[in-house]
């Protein structure tokens, strides 16, 4: 029997409430899912629009916790609380977004060289809130050493748990995931803390989860729509799935069909599309023919042709 939990990472563009009903339906193996970001605003531009992805309505298949992602303490408190009467027990605190625009406005991974901020922020927010918080953070913007000043202040508070990827903002999403500074800081940190980075495959989580004895959850984002089939396969230990083309077509189809309905035009649809293609041209032999030939398409009945012919044709999946 497993006792770790396995967590859809947030992936802002990708996992919203259609995808992860969607997937949901499709596969098993996810505890939860940690849904992509929510800016603050201040109180008088708030729109409900913004709440859209979290309602519990749209959120009855998957169990998530709301992130957030600000340097406001004010906004903070104020959409933790609307979060809280949305019923959110926790919510998340998002450290870790490395996109520049986002890191030069001290906001995300941007915040991370400013260890008085982050402890004067949390001291203004975690008393305020009704809700228990989690933070996602990675090791710093451009040293890895930045989280050493940031462990002692996290372990002040009582925090629900910390989510490290271990990466710099710097490297964004590439380059090598530093392990040694990540058990530094579990040896560091009083919170339970989850893992984030690079699971691609069953092996690799073995490898991690043997090296990390003691960590009980886990968070998967690439690596999962890559592979929509991956967090069972974990949970099994074990890969024996039959049929994955069919499956997996299947869940395509129907992820196309609730896109399709939500989104308000063609173009909408074919650019959200083209980024899951990125991820999903991954899972199968010859992969950057499909890649290619989706992301050159600028017409959706081509893009229709296109993906019918390959799952009909050629689609082989990359065991
Ligand atoms: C396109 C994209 C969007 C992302 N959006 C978010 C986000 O909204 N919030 C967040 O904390 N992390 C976000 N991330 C980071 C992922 O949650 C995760 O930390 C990162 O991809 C490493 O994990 P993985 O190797 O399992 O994908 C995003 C990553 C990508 C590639």
């Amino acid at each position: 029997m497993t006792t770790f939990k396995l967590y859809l990472a947030p992936l802002r563009g990708f996992t919203d409430y259609i995808y992860r009903n969607t997937f949901s339906g499709h596969f098993n193996g996810f505890d939860g899912a940690l849904a992509p970001f929510i800016p603050t605003v201040t109180a008088d531009r708030f729109k409900p629009s913004h709440l859209k992805d979290v309602l519990p309505e749209n959120n009855s298949t998957l169990p998530i916790v709301p992130q957030i992602i600000s340097n406001q303490p004010d906004d903070f408190i104020n959409l933790a609380v609307r979060l809280f009467d949305l019923g959110y027990a926790t919510v998340n605190w998002n450290l870790g977004c490395p996109f520049p625009m986002v890191a030069k406005k001290k906001r995300g991974s941007g915040l991370l060289p400013y260890p008085e901020y982050i402890n004067d922020f949390l001291e203004k927010t975690v008393s305020s809130i009704p809700n228990r918080l989690s933070i996602k953070t990675r090791l710093g913007r451009r040293q890895i050493n930045e989280i050493f000043k940031l462990m002692p202040i996290f372990n002040q508070y009582p925090l629900e748990e910390i989510i490290i990827h271990p990466r710099t903002g710097k490297q964004m999403y590439d380059g090598k995931t530093d392990l040694d500074t990540f058990q530094q800081c579990l040896d560091i940190s009083v919170h339970r803390v989850v893992y984030n980075g690079d699971i691609t495959d069953l092996k690799t989580f073995q490898d991690i989860s043997d090296r990390f004895a003691d960590i009980d959850g886990w968070m998967i984002g690439r690596g999962a729509v890559t592979n929509p089939f991956l967090p069972a396969i974990i949970k099994a230990g074990t890969d024996d799935i039959p049929h994955k083309v069919e499956k997996f077509r299947q869940f395509y189809e129907e992820l196309f069909e609730q896109y399709r309905r939500g989104f308000s035009g063609p173009g909408h649809l074919l650019n959200r599309m083209k980024g899951f293609w990125t991820y999903f041209s991954r899972s199968f032999q010859n992969s950057r023919k499909i890649a290619k030939k989706v992301h050159r398409t600028q017409k959706l009945h081509r893009y229709l042709e296109i993906v019918d012919r390959f799952f009909r044709e050629e689609a082989q999946w990359n065991e």
